[in-house]
């Protein structure tokens, strides 16, 4: 077997996509090792799915620090402590310093639920029902100095229904994030996703690429 690539997963929620990425690992469709999974919230979901699957897991609370890079500190340290080689933001809900990204550049990555550059920030379902958007979705991006706008590597799209609210949107958006997060992360990890700039491109190989959508569909 190859070597499995080391990530380290950040969580902060209920932590399904941390429980996507452990499935896949299990089922040996990803070739890769949770070394640590780090929550800065003591009572989030993640850390029982982590346990339960047998990863380790460190809860580093940021009421704990008075300055955001001294919490930084400690999460980059605890990172390099397990050996990783990725930081996979998986509904991580604190904004990274610098001295973090600097700490692993270019190897960090945000799941984020909207079609980026439409709707970074916070309550992104409900900001896209508001604008009255057809179609949403989620996108899989490096971590830059700003809120959600590193370089995209994948994107899935879903159509925004007629009796949406916001938790059956982000329902119908989370079910495409657990395939996109693991996918995205195998490609990294067969070292196929190369940046240049705002540019990632994925070597073809098996990549097929998509066909355009339209909602409401048109019959012909
Ligand atoms: C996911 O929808 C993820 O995209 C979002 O939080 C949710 C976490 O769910 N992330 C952000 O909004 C980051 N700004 P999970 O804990 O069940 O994976």
């Amino acid at each position: 077997m190859s070597k499995l690539l080391r990530i380290g997963v950040l969580a902060s929620g209920g932590g399904t996509n941390l429980q996507a990425i452990i499935d896949r690992c299990m089922d040996g469709s990803l070739a890769a090792e949770i070394a640590v999974v780090i929550t800065n919230n003591p009572g989030a979901g993640a850390l029982d799915r982590a346990r339960s699957a047998g990863v380790p897991t460190l809860c580093i609370n940021h009421r704990d620090f008075s300055q955001r890079h001294e919490f930084d500190g400690a999460v980059v340290k605890a990172l390099q402590d397990a050996g990783v080689e990725l930081v996979v933001l998986a509904g991580f809900m604190r904004i990274i310093t610098q001295t973090f990204i600097d700490a692993f550049p270019e190897r960090i990555i945000n799941i984020h639920p909207a079609l980026l550059p439409a709707f970074p920030g916070l309550h992104v379902q409900q900001q896209a029902l508001d604008y009255g958007a057809r179609f949403s979705g989620c996108t899989v991006h490096l971590v830059d100095g700003g809120v959600d706008t590193g370089p995209i590597i994948m994107q899935a799209v879903v159509p925004i229904l007629a009796d949406d609210d916001a938790d059956t949107l982000a329902a119908r958006i989370l079910e495409q994030e657990h395939r996109i997060y693991p996918r995205a992360i195998q490609l990294i990890a067969e070292g196929r996703v190369h940046i240049n700039g705002r540019q990632v491109k994925i070597d073809p190989d098996g990549v097929v690429e998509t066909t355009a959508l339209v909602n409401p569909a048109i019959a012909d």
